[in-house]
C-alpha cells in the first residue's frame, strides 16, 4: 500500500510535492448524521483517518503536516462533544508516542494549551517533551487554535521586544514571535467537507498558500483523496506574485546553471 502511494507519482512530480501541508478536518458531524449516528462516532472515525492520511503524508517525503483539530471557536460547542474530543486527543497521543518515537517524529502544538481540560494538556505536553529531540518528521496539532488570537500574542511579544528598537520590522522578525515560529509557511491547505473558508486557522502563515477544497467529509477523505490533492498541487503554477514568463525564464537559467 505504501509503495503504490509513493508509486502514484513519478520521481520528477515527487520533487514538486508540498513541504507543508496544512489540514482542516471537517464533516465529521455530517459523515456520522448521513448514518444516522451521534457526532463522536463521527470524531472516532475522523481520528481513525488522521492515522492514516498522516502515514501517506510521511510515507511520500512530506515533511511537515499540521492539523486543525480543535479551534477556539469549538470551545463554544456542547460540553459532551467538546469531553468526547478531548478524550479522543489523549487517546490518540497515547496511542500514537510510541510510534513517534520509534520512527524519528517531532510532535508540536499552536493553540493555546492552557485552555484544554487538564489530561489533555498533560498528554500532549508529554509526548511534546518525549519527541522534542526527534527529527525526521514534523507532526503539528492545532489545540484551541485561533489565528487573530495568535496574531494579538505576537503582536504583544513583538511590541515588547522590540520597543527599544528604532529600526524597521520585518515580516522574518514578526514571525518569530507567531506559535508557527519553527514551520515553514504553509504550501497546500486542504479543507474537506466541501466548505470554501480557513476559519481563523493559519490566516498569516497563508498568504501564499494553495487551497485544496475537498468535497468528502473528512472521514471518507483517503489516501487517494490525498494524492488527488497532491496532484492538483502539483499542476497549480506558484508564482509569489511573479509573472507566469518570469517564473520560466528563473526555470531556464536555474537548470542552465
Ligand atoms: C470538524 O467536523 C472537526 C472537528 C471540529 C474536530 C476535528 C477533530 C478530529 C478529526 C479528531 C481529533 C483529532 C486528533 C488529531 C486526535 P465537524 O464536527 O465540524 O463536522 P460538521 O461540520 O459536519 O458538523
Amino acid at each position: 500500500m505504501a509503495d503504490d502511494f509513493m508509486h502514484a507519482f513519478t520521481p520528477e512530480e515527487q520533487k514538486q510535492l508540498p513541504h507543508h501541508i496544512a489540514i482542516i478536518m471537517d464533516g465529521n458531524g455530517r459523515w456520522a448524521r448521513s448514518r444516522g449516528k451521534p457526532r463522536l462516532f463521527g470524531h472516532r472515525n475522523g481520528v481513525k483517518n488522521v492515522r492514516d492520511v498522516v502515514h501517506a503524508a510521511r510515507e511520500i517525503g512530506v515533511p511537515y503536516v499540521t492539523l486543525y483539530a480543535f479551534s477556539q471557536e469549538n470551545q463554544n460547542r456542547p460540553k459532551n462533544e467538546k469531553s468526547g474530543l478531548m478524550k479522543l486527543l489523549e487517546e490518540f497521543i497515547k496511542i500514537e508516542l510510541k510510534g513517534m518515537q520509534r520512527d524519528g517524529t517531532r510532535l508540536r502544538a499552536i493553540g493555546d494549551l492552557g485552555g484544554l481540560p487538564e489530561f489533555a494538556q498533560k498528554a500532549v505536553e508529554d509526548a511534546i517533551e518525549k519527541t522534542k529531540d526527534n527529527d525526521s518528521w514534523n507532526l503539528t496539532l492545532a489545540l484551541n487554535y485561533g489565528s487573530r488570537q495568535e496574531v494579538l500574542r505576537a503582536v504583544s511579544s513583538c511590541c515588547l521586544k522590540h520597543e527599544s528598537d528604532n529600526g524597521e520590522l520585518t515580516w522574518a522578525d514578526f514571525a518569530q514571535h507567531l506559535e508557527t515560529k519553527d514551520l515553514p509557511d504553509p504550501d497546500l491547505i486542504i479543507r474537506t467537507s466541501g466548505e470554501f473558508r480557513l476559519s481563523n486557522f493559519l490566516l498569516l502563515q497563508a498568504a501564499y498558500a494553495e487551497i485544496f477544497v475537498s468535497p468528502l467529509h473528512w472521514p471518507d477523505f483517503n489516501r487517494d483523496a490525498l494524492a488527488d490533492a497532491l496532484r492538483e498541487y502539483i499542476r497549480r503554477e506558484r508564482r509569489f506574485g511573479k509573472t507566469s514568463e518570469q517564473l520560466k525564464t528563473q526555470k531556464t537559467s536555474h537548470n542552465s546553471s
